[in-house]
């Protein structure tokens, strides 16, 4: 791992990066004080990425006159190691002088710099009504790191729920080119959410700390028996906490999780957020509140029977099969029909962004048209693996997929649905088989076929090579989630490994 603490020398060392090999770089912004919570971020980056920078920089900008900057807990050396044993390459540690913003002791921050401005709507609740230019200091510090290490993806907590909305909409408002990866509060096993404050914490304090999801937990139970009105989810933390003397709270709030607006009753998704002090400790937790049906993602090799597995479990739940494969058909026999060369990837950008794809289980439409048979042809097949290899193919079908399945019910499958299209799709499966076994079930497919038959040999090294290359390639690369149950279908029957899955997801809806 490399430290570094100038602008000049992290620069010098991504553009050398850059130029050694193809690969993304994802971007972990910490405080330090590190935690499990900020290892999970930088874990889930590791997995993601060809390269994780990581930093660790006190904002003096979020932090207002009455608030904690010189008691924040600071322990640089113990951060270091941690970043390191998470497998970051880059750690960056500036100054507040590096990063443009002296800080006079007397006249605090310096007037004549430029902020981002978060809009009233995103800051007039919440955390933001207790906390004047916060997110201001926060959208502007990470717009800096943005612009200075251009990573493809940084990763932020659920846990700051107000925080992670706010980025996201200043990264879509600006344009940045960068993917905004939620990732899931880490706990205590007591339930506390991990923080760097929770160090500030007496031991009785970090015990009365635990009622805060305690009581979130309740309302959850509430909400899954059929409670969607605001006022008696948002009652029923309340009285939780009110019996607590040592907890002040500040606000117990139910929002929609994406723009922040207060929400009467939900219909889709809430994020049901607290903020209380504990002792002179303030402290922030938050659940989400979903009424999608869960969805299933399943990722896995190639010739591990992913397809026909996810169709007959599709059936079998009576789910919606979200074929994505023929969603990238579509796309292929709509650039094969307009005449654009399958390699000039802006034109096809543009047909891309511009289309519409309509997908029911018996048919599949692009732009009001029936291409349900025509995109089965060999020319299509031939063509598939290079269209959906294109980045601007890709970001526009994973938003399309998303749009599809805001209201759940779906199971999809392929090699990264459960790392990045859907992580937070709620059964996630690996499916998979030794190489021995796809090799043997691929002899048995040939053999049917009547095809030649190669030598389980040579079909086991040229399994093992295509594997290697899936999970290598720069779009898309093959992975399997840290929360994802891996299936092993090695001696198993498709009508088994059905009715394992099945039952996989049934335990999760109950
Ligand atoms: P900090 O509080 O150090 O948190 C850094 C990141 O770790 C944030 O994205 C936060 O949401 C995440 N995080 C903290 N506790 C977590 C937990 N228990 N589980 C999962 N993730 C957790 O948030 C900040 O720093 C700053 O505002 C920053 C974004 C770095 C800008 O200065």
């Amino acid at each position: 791992m490399r430290v570094f603490t100038t602008i000049a020398a992290l620069c010098c060392y991504l553009a050398q990066c850059r130029s050694s090999s193809e690969g993304t770089i994802g971007f972990v912004p910490t405080m330090g004080a590190l935690h499990a919570g900020h290892i999970s971020l930088m874990r889930r980056a590791r997995q993601e990425n060809q390269w994780v920078v990581a930093s660790v920089f006190v904002n003096p900008l979020q932090f207002n006159p009455r608030e904690d900057l010189a008691q924040y807990p600071r322990s640089l050396d113990t951060d270091r190691d941690l970043c390191e044993a998470a497998g970051v390459d880059i750690l960056f540690v500036p100054t507040p002088e590096e990063l443009g913003i002296p800080i006079d002791g007397s006249a605090g921050i310096e007037t004549d710099k430029t902020l981002v401005v978060v809009p009233d709507s995103f800051t007039s609740k919440l955390c933001g009504a207790t906390r004047p230019g916060h997110f201001d200091g926060v959208a502007t510090i990470i717009t800096k790191f943005l612009n200075l290490i251009q990573p493809n993806a940084a990763y932020f907590g659920q846990k700051d729920g107000q925080q992670l909305a706010v980025i996201q909409h200043f990264v879509n408002d600006l344009n940045f080119p960068v993917e905004i990866v939620s990732c899931p509060i880490v706990r205590e096993t007591s339930g506390l959410a991990m923080s760097s404050r929770n160090a500030y914490l007496t031991p009785e304090q970090t015990i009365t700390a635990t009622n805060l999801y305690r009581s979130l937990q309740k309302a959850d139970r509430l909400f899954k028996q059929g409670h969607y009105q605001a006022n008696e989810l948002i009652t029923s933390v309340s009285s939780s906490l009110e019996s607590q003397p040592d907890i002040q709270v500040e606000y117990i709030e139910l929002v929609e999780p994406i723009t922040l607006q207060p929400l009467n009753y939900i219909t889709e998704n809430a994020l049901l957020a607290i903020a209380a002090k504990v002792g002179t400790t303030r402290l922030i937790d938050n659940i989400l509140l979903r009424t999608r049906k869960p969805i299933m993602a399943i990722d896995g090799p190639a010739g591990a029977g992913k397809s026909t597995v996810t169709k007959k479990v599709a059936q079998t739940l009576g789910l919606f099969y979200l074929d994505t494969g023929a969603m990238y058909r579509a796309i292929t026999w709509l650039v094969m029909n307009s005449g654009i060369s399958i390699m000039d990837e802006p034109a096809i950008a543009e047909l891309v962004g511009t289309c519409h794809i309509e997908l029911t289980p018996e048919k599949v439409e692009i732009n009001n048209q029936d291409i349900t048979l025509a995109i089965r042809t060999p020319e299509v097949t031939a063509n598939v693996s290079a269209i959906a290899a294109q980045s601007a193919v890709r970001k526009s079908l994973v938003r399309q997929q998303r749009e599809y399945s805001r209201r759940g019910g779906v199971v999809l499958e392929g090699r990264d649905i459960g790392t990045h299209v859907f992580p937070d799709a709620e059964v996630k499966i690996f499916l998979t088989a030794t190489v021995e076994e796809r090799s043997r079930r691929r002899q048995k497919d040939l053999e049917r076929l009547g095809q030649p038959i190669p030598s389980l040999d040579e079909l086991i090294e040229t399994i093992a090579e295509r594997d290697a290359k899936d999970s290598t390639r720069a779009i898309a690369p093959l992975k399997q989630a840290i929360d994802a149950i891996e299936v092993i279908t090695d001696g198993m029957t498709i009508d088994q490994v059905v009715d394992h899955l099945v039952k996989l997801y049934q335990a999760q809806v109950q």
